[in-house]
């Protein structure tokens, strides 16, 4: 695996894969590394004959008083797991290569962006669309992956590969949960050992919803329900818990047998933990 910084030296070992005729997989990541980016890049090998991973902790799409300077690096440890999986190319740049004096470009997506974390963090897909957008024209995949776990973060990329004609397919990787339940997340690494059992609330609650609506239960009551089951277990805030249609995202008052997931996001002391299940 050759870990590069440089956008010329990116490029170049790019267009040597393409000479050798191989199918390029990209797999988008802010690093510290854990099973669920890991099924990615399984995916990600089964698909293509060279996998590229980038790691960037990607400053635009933080708010202002999100928590991009606690959030964890890892990159030694990232390139190790990397190397062993047999990924080929490990995209590694600094801020200021991407984000250059003068950055003056923005990418908005209407649609999907609208409500959920689009309510809860205002600007973040401008931030995500804007360095996806980009990650996109520096590799130039055949093929690109992202996690269902970020579920509205894949409608967003979905819509912005169409509408500018990026020519390249999009896969979404189911969730990958631990053992207990709890959908991985390098924001996990932030929880204590009391919030991280408290957690659990989370997935149960979108479980048992889910349960609830695909029987027929009331949409308003249901989300009702789960959201105070949430805030009882003891979490600080619900952000959004909500039913929406899986293709559009927007929001369904009633289950009416289209495809639907219910979205979630709620804190936990400090920690914002997001999470979905298909109804
Ligand atoms: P990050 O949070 O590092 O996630 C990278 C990719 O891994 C995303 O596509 C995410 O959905 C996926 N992922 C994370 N946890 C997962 C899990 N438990 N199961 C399945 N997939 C999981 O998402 C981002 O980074 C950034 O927004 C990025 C797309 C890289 C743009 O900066």
């Amino acid at each position: 695996m050759q870990t590069i910084n440089q956008l010329d030296l990116l490029r170049n070992n790019i267009a040597a894969l393409r000479k050798n005729g191989q199918r390029v997989a990209l797999v988008p990541t802010m690093g510290a590394l854990h099973a669920g980016h890991m099924a990615l890049v399984e995916q990600a090998k089964r698909h293509a004959d060279a996998v590229v991973v980038s790691i960037f902790v990607n400053p635009t799409q933080f708010g202002p008083n999100e928590d991009l300077d606690a959030y964890p690096r890892t990159l030694e440890r990232d390139s190790d797991l990397l190397r062993a999986a047999g990924v080929a190319l490990l995209w590694a740049p600094q801020v200021a290569a991407i984000y250059p004096e003068g950055f003056a470009t923005k990418v908005h997506v209407d649609g999907p962006s609208a409500g959920y974390c689009g309510g809860a963090r205002p600007g973040h897909f401008d931030g995500v669309a804007l360095i996806v957008a980009k990650l996109f024209n520096q590799v130039t995949p055949d093929v690109a992956f992202f996690g269902e776990k970020d579920f509205q973060q894949l409608a967003v990329i979905r819509r912005m590969a169409k509408d500018l004609d990026f020519g390249l397919e999009i896969i979404g990787v189911p969730i990958v949960r631990d053992e207990d339940g709890l959908a991985l997340s390098s924001r996990n690494a932030y929880l204590t050992v009391e919030e991280r059992h408290k957690a659990l609330a989370l997935p149960r609650a979108l479980h048992d919803a889910s349960v609830r609506i695909r029987g027929g239960a009331d949409v308003a009551t249901t989300v009702a329900a789960a959201s105070a089951d949430i805030l009882n277990a003891g979490f600080a805030q619900v952000d959004y818990f909500a039913l929406a249609d899986s293709h559009t995202l927007e929001p369904m008052t009633h289950y009416d047998g289209r495809s639907a997931h219910i979205l979630a996001a709620a804190k936990i002391g400090k920690t914002r933990l997001i999470d979905n299940i298909a109804v």
